[in-house]
Formats: structure tokens, C-alpha cells, sequence
């Protein structure tokens, strides 16, 4: 909780929302009768996901459900959800770019956690500027007033696209010069440099990892530059070709999506008082397309790849990072990967084969 001294410097803007208050509305209505069990426990934090239809928030969501209950965790999103997702636990239509229908959502559920992972990636910023503005920094300064208001722990992730061609590069670490090239990446450098200066202003306890690109097998990437290190292991298996948009030698900074799911867990649950930063860089491996060709075709050795660089994409991975230094976040909060190269290439595949074999169980 804030002091009362400190509250009173809320800025203008929320003051002013907070008068406008929000009304129950069916939209908002809980949308799963609990089971037995999922009774919330007193004591457990009750988290809001936004975006959480993305690459990165059913995983996530599962994992906290697993820790905290399922009806803590509210999965949110503008679209529709699966009916798998939607039998899973709660899941509520939430606009980031709508004030008024995020604060009835945290004020009817109680929310005291907000993961904030709504945003359009490098790609797919690019490709709508305009969009990517109002979803990536109107969309964070919603969260900004509204986590200020409600003294929410705030959680909201960063990237190596937060840095440009003129960041050290190999590695980068946790400070240094950020000059990103992309709508993406400035909303990136502006959103750890908003939750940062609310954090020192008015004490909120925000919370910021720059992930690398992150795999998965069961979700599809939502536009990123890195995209393709998911994609390859899809056409080797269908095809036993693939087609990559970036050249052979491009290094970029990774990690599987368990690893990125424990290390935000982790980092939720840190005490305040081992956290010397508030955004923390966090690594496990990194390599080149033309690599993780070579370790995929220790299973596939037909595999062909052939490298067809795209303009933007390449243009953007060519200013990225090709390493983190994630020193700071193994000393303070205690962050280890899992997962290297091998393990990472030998998991995709017999998860994507698993997925195959029960989608189309006479096929494959
Ligand atoms: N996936 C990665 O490799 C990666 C790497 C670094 C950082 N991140 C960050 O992690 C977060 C989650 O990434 P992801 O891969 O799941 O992204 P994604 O693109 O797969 O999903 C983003 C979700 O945001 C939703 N969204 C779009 N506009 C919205 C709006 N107005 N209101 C509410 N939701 C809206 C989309 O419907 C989508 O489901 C993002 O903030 C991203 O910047 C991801």
C-alpha cells in the first residue's frame, strides 16, 4: 500500500478516471461456474492476464492456476477463446485500449496481480503503427493508473527488441544505450521507463523481464521477428523443407516457453527486497538459424533449408541482441534455465509429434 501523503500524488488523469466509476456489466460477468476445489484461498493473489490469448498467456495462466487456483487467475483477451480455454477456468473480453473496461474488471474480480501481456510484436507493429501505438502505449498507460489506483503488483515483459543497432550487442547487458528502430521497441524502452519512474514516484511495484524469442510448441507465435524458430520445426516435420526469412548467420537471444514461464513466476514471486532493478534482462541460449538447422537435423537429416531474407525482419534481428547478460537476475531473485539447444530441439519435436498424432490420429 501506498502512504496516504503519496497517494494524493496519483496523477490527474487517474484521479480524474476514478470519479468516472465504472458499473457492473454482463460483459464482465464471470463466464465458469467453480468446481469443487477451486475455491479461492484466502491470502493468494488473484491475477488478471491480458492478452492472454496470445503466444505466451494459456501457459502462463496454467502455471499460476497450478500455484494459486484456478479462479485466481483470469485469463483475458479481445478474442474469442477456445472451448478448451474457455472450460479451463475464467476468461473475460478486456480492451486494453478501454480504460473504463479494464477498471470494472479489476474492481469487480478483485484483481491485486496484473500480468500485462497485450502488445502487437516487431513484425506485426511494423506492419500497423497506428494499432501499435494505441494497444502498446495507450494500452500500458491504462494498466500504469489503473495498477497505481489499485496498488496491484504489475507485471509487464520487455524484449531484446527494446534495444537497437546501438546497443552493445554481444553481450547486452542490463543498462545501456536503448535506440530501438522499431514502434515495438520504443514502446518497450517507454514502458520499462514509465513503470520504472512510477516505481521510484510513487512506490508501484512494477515488474519487467526482457524475454528473448520464446518456443512453443502447442502455441503460435503472434508476429515476432524470431517467429522463425518455432515455424522451422512445423515444416520439418510436415514438409521436411523450410523456408526462412532470415540469413543463415543471424544470432539471436532464446528460450523455451517452460523456462520463460517459470522465470516470470519466479520473478512474481521475489521479495521486493532482493531486487536491486526492476527490469531484469533473463537468457538461456542463443544461436543462428543456420544452428538450430544443424541440431534439428540430428533427428531430420533430409531436412532443407533454404534462407530467403526478408527485408524488414532481417533488417530488424540485424540491430538486436545476440546475447543477454542476465548476471543481475541470477544474483538477485536466483534465475537458472532449463533448457539448451539439444534438449530444446528433442522436446519441440516430440511435442509437435504428440500434437500430430492426436489431431490426426489415422495420418500420422
Ligand atoms: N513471444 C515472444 O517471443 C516474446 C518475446 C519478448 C517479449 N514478449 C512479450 O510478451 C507478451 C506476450 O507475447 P505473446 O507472444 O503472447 O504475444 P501475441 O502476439 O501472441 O499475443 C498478444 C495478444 O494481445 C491481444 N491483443 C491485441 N490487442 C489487444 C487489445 N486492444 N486489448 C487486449 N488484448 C489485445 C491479441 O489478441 C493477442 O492474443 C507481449 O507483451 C510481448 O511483447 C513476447
Amino acid at each position: 500500500m501506498l502512504p496516504p501523503t503519496v497517494r494524493l500524488c496519483v496523477p490527474a488523469a487517474a484521479v480524474q478516471r476514478s470519479l468516472r466509476c465504472g458499473c457492473w456489466s454482463q460483459r464482465q460477468a464471470s463466464t465458469r461456474h467453480p468446481d469443487p476445489g477451486d475455491t479461492p484461498t484466502p491470502g493468494n493473489p488473484r491475477v488478471l492476464i491480458t492478452g492472454g490469448l496470445g503466444q505466451l498467456g494459456i501457459g502462463l495462466a496454467r502455471l499460476l492456476r497450478k500455484q494459486y487456483g484456478t479462479e485466481n487467475v483470469i485469463l483475458s483477451d479481445i478474442k474469442k477463446p477456445s472451448d478448451e480455454v474457455y472450460k479451463s477456468g475464467p476468461f473475460v473480453y478486456a480492451d486494453v485500449t478501454d480504460y473504463n473496461n479494464l477498471r470494472e474488471l479489476v474492481t469487480n474480480q478483485r484483481v491485486t496481480w496484473l500480468v500485462h501481456y497485450s502488445a502487437l510484436l516487431s513484425a506485426a507493429g511494423e506492419a500497423n503503427v497506428a494499432l501499435a501505438r494505441r494497444v502498446n502505449i495507450t494500452g500500458l498507460h491504462n494498466v500504469l493508473d489503473l495498477a497505481l489506483e489499485h496498488s496491484l503488483r504489475l507485471f509487464v515483459p520487455s524484449t531484446i527488441g527494446a534495444f537497437g543497432p546501438t546497443s552493445p550487442r554481444h553481450p547486452t547487458p542490463d543498462l545501456c544505450v536503448q535506440r530501438p528502430r522499431t514502434i515495438y521497441g520504443v514502446s518497450k524502452v517507454h514502458c520499462e521507463l514509465m513503470g520504472e519512474y512510477f516505481h521510484h514516484k510513487y512506490g508501484l511495484d512494477f515488474r519487467c523481464l526482457r524475454y528473448p524469442g520464446i518456443i512453443s510448441a502447442d502455441s503460435e507465435p503472434g508476429g515476432g521477428t524470431t517467429d522463425y524458430a518455432v515455424k522451422i520445426f512445423h515444416d520439418a516435420l510436415r514438409s521436411g523443407r523450410f523456408e526462412c526469412y532470415l540469413r543463415a548467420d543471424t544470432r539471436l537471444p532464446m528460450m523455451h516457453i517452460s523456462d520463460c514461464h517459470r522465470a516470470t513466476l519466479e520473478f512474481l514471486q521475489a521479495p521486493e527486497r532482493q531486487l536491486s532493478l526492476r527490469t531484469y534482462n533473463i537468457a538461456a541460449l542463443n544461436f543462428t538459424p543456420g544452428e538450430l538447422a544443424a541440431e534439428l537435423r540430428h533427428h531430420l537429416p533430409r531436412l532443407e533449408v533454404i534462407y530467403t531474407p526478408d527485408r524488414v525482419r532481417q533488417g530488424i534481428a540485424d540491430g538486436w541482441p545476440m546475447s543477454f547478460d542476465d548476471s543481475n537476475a541470477r544474483r538477485d531473485w536466483g534465475w537458472r534455465p532449463e533448457f539448451g539447444l539439444p534438449e530444446l530441439v528433442s522436446d519441440m519435436l516430440s511435442t509437435i509429434k504428440a500434437q500430430t498424432q492426436k489431431d490426426h490420429p489415422r495420418t500420422s
